[in-house]
């Protein structure tokens, strides 16, 4: 049986902490791409991970090099290029910078691996998606921007501690943009099939909620950098979806054209995502108050998006 491959662009913390767990769950060969002035260092953390094959039991091929033409034959490619925040900044402010970095690899990453699905994880999420989508000229369906997975992987993790439940019973929901505006929906909230409302009182949801929405710079203030290990475990779960043709049903940055009016942007919404990529976007029922949540952060992504086509 032929082994998966997954490319990861980017040898940073996100992406190392991407193949890291791509290893461990033995999801196939993987290859760490980085700018020539890291390939030494990219080497380096590669063979380092590849020597713990033989404790940690996992059988695949671990490359760090600089070189695109590795990335040939890619089921899955993983962009994580580009800056992470600082303390004090938005994602957005990071547009200018990130969009070329992400243009520039999406280039070489078109022609070295033109079957792929891509992931994207670079920030400013959903305008990123939509640049590497621009660059590459791919399918819709095989462009998809991670943020959900951990957005939600946040909001689950808040729950619990509140609710002092396994993490592993809650099942939420999140939609919209990557950014302060994403819209949590407590009505799709549940442990262990019970409304969430039967375990945290309404004033305790709603700070979960707004703690969630900023969780990302909770972790800018404390680290000085971005986070990375929730965000690899995010990609990780959207590669593994993808390489096992789960037809796992994930929150991701999916193209909407008809679906929730968007009108041709990559916002966060349900999906299957399966060997194909996105096979599928889920239009579930919103009330008035949720839609007006969900337009507001569209709004957002479009003007994020219009910024980052004045760099494309
Ligand atoms: C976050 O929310 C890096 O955007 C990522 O932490």
């Amino acid at each position: 049986m032929r082994r998966a491959k997954i490319t990861v662009v980017g040898g940073g913390n996100v992406g190392s902490s991407c193949a890291v767990w791509l290893a461990e769950k033995e999801l196939g060969d993987i290859v760490v791409i980085d700018i020539p002035e890291m390939e030494d260092k990219t080497k380096g953390k590669m063979l380092d991970l590849a020597q713990c094959a033989a404790i940690d039991r996992f059988d695949c091929s671990i490359i760090g090099t600089s070189s695109y033409d590795a990335a040939a034959g890619s089921d899955v490619v993983i962009i994580t290029a580009g800056l992470p925040r600082k303390p004090g900044m938005s994602r957005d402010d990071l547009v200018q910078t990130n969009v070329k970095i992400v243009r520039s690899v999406s280039e070489k990453i078109a022609k070295a691996a033109p079957d792929a699905v891509l992931i994207v994880v670079s920030n400013p999420l959903d305008a990123m998606v939509y640049t590497a989508w621009k660059t590459t000229g791919f399918p819709t369906h095989r462009v998809v921007g991670q943020a959900g997975c951990l957005d939600i992987a946040r909001y689950r993790a808040f729950i619990a501690m509140e609710a002092g439940c396994s993490v592993e019973d809650i099942t939420a929901l999140l939609m919209g943009g990557h950014g302060d505006d994403m819209v949590p929906l407590p009505r799709y909230t549940s442990i262990a099939g019970i409304p969430v409302t039967q375990f945290i009182r309404p004033d305790r949801l709603s700070a979960i909620i707004e703690r969630t929405k900023v969780g990302g710079g909770e972790i800018v203030k404390l680290m000085g950098t971005s986070a990375y290990y929730a965000p690899a475990a995010g990609s990780v779960q959207m590669a593994e979806a993808i390489v096992k043709d789960k037809k796992r049903i994930l929150p991701c940055a999916a193209f909407c054209d008809k679906e929730y009016g968007v009108g041709g942007y990559f916002v966060g919404v349900p999906c299957v995502l399966g060997s194909k990529g996105v096979e599928k976007v889920i239009e579930v029922e919103l009330d008035a108050n949720e839609r007006k949540m969900l337009d507001s952060s569209v709004s957002h992504v479009k003007e994020l998006v219009a910024l980052a086509q004045k760099f494309m």
